[in-house]
């Protein structure tokens, strides 16, 4: 087994909770788990990494984090859903420190492998403006006009990783996420995206008999949204690729933000009438992920269909809102029993 560490950036988040969990299900020995939150905010905590809170926008705690790793994986940013991005870009673009730290640490130590959580904001804004939409594939990013904000700091970042690896000699792999959604999340706060939200807002409505649901933008908006098992397997390959060029990993089943409510109070077997907000962050008329590309390379494509991932995350979503308002005792604890680290800065 492999005896090196594996520095899992922004662990106490949504996909590094998973992504540890896996490298841990997988027989991983060394896993490092980093995260700037204390950690009983953690989404998912294992005694078994090695658990460390550090601001990685830090330079030391970056140092500190790669020393001894073979692999890293940064998945920590500073982010959230239309909510959050559209209304924190200073915050967004700062990520741009945790990327750079991380990568000028990797290179002094000596890491093997260095992967980048980019994103579909990368996306140039005139290809996203129809909801009907002809899938992004990865050449679309340029001539560059991303998201403001959020989109330009993962498209520097994603450029960042492309000239360590060519002036440096550091191995570097970039996937573009699309909308990620799954159990252990955010799905209340405001950093939550339209999966987690839709589902909480459905869950308030079946149990509290209020049938009006508040839905941002005219519900004609177009996304693909990826199950989160999908996302890590995504991540493996990607990273124990030869893929040096940034990629899509996303789903590729369309669907209306209309048509995820729907599918939602479905799949909670409630009725719900839409109220539709204009005025709140819509971001893009549409999205979805061209996947020809992860096809040719890798023979693989992300396949969890929307309505089985959202039965999960419907489910999870649910015993969440019933434990906080009380109705239910916490069935899944967000944290489980670890050991206590020193901080590393
Ligand atoms: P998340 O917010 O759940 O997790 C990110 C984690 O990074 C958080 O726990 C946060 O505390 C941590 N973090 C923030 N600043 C830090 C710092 N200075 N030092 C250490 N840790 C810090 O988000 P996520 O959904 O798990 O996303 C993971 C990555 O994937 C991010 O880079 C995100 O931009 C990218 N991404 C996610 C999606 C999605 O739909 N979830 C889509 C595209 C890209
Ligand atoms: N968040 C949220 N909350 N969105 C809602 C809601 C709600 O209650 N109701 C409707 N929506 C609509 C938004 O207006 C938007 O049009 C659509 O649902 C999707 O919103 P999000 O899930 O918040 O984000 P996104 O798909 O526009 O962008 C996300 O995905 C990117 C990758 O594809 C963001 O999470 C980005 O950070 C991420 O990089």
């Amino acid at each position: 087994m492999n005896n090196s560490t594996i520095l899992v950036a922004g662990a106490g988040g949504f996909i590094g909770g998973h992504l540890v969990a896996d490298l841990l299900r997988r027989g991983y020995e060394n896993v490092r788990a980093v995260d700037v939150k204390p950690m009983d905010r953690w989404y998912q905590v294992f005694p078994e990494a090695e658990n460390v809170v550090a601001d990685l926008k830090e330079l030391s705690a970056c140092r500190a984090a790669c020393e001894g790793a073979s692999e890293v994986y940064n998945l920590a940013a500073d982010m959230g859903g239309m909510g959050f991005i559209e209304n924190n870009k200073a915050l967004c673009m700062l990520s741009v420190l945790i990327n750079t730290h991380l990568l000028e640490a990797s290179r002094e130590a000596g890491v093997d492998r260095f992967f980048f959580a980019s994103s579909a904001c990368v996306y140039a804004a005139d290809k996203q403006v129809n909801a009907d939409v002809i899938p992004l594939k990865e050449s679309d990013a340029y001539p560059a006009m991303p998201e403001d904000g959020y989109g330009w700091e993962k498209l520097f970042s994603e450029r960042m990783c492309r000239h360590f690896r060519e002036d440096f000699g550091l191995t570097t792999r970039v996937a573009r996420f699309h909308n990620v959604y799954g159990p252990e999340g955010t799905w209340d706060g405001g950093r939550e995206k339209a999966p987690a939200a839709v589902s909480r807002k459905i869950a308030v409505a079946k149990h509290t008999g209020e049938p009006e649901i508040e839905v941002w933008g005219d519900g004609t908006q177009t996304r693909s949204f990826m199950y989160i098992d999908d996302c890590v397997a995504g991540i493996d390959k990607i990273m124990h690729s030869d893929i040096e060029e940034p990629i899509n990993l996303g789903s590729d089943e369309l669907i209306t933000i209309d048509g995820l409510v729907d599918l939602v109070a479905d799949l909670a077997d409630v009725e719900v009438t839409k109220k539709h907000l204009l005025d709140k962050p819509r971001g893009v008329n549409g999205r979805n992920s061209d996947n020809t590309m992860i096809l040719d390379r890798l023979g693989w494509e992300p396949m969890t269909s929307l309505r089985s991932g959202m039965s999960k995350t419907y489910e999870w979503v649910e015993a969440q809102y019933l434990a906080q308002s009380g109705q239910a005792a916490d069935p899944t604890p967000a944290t489980v029993p670890f050991k206590a680290q020193p901080e590393l800065v």
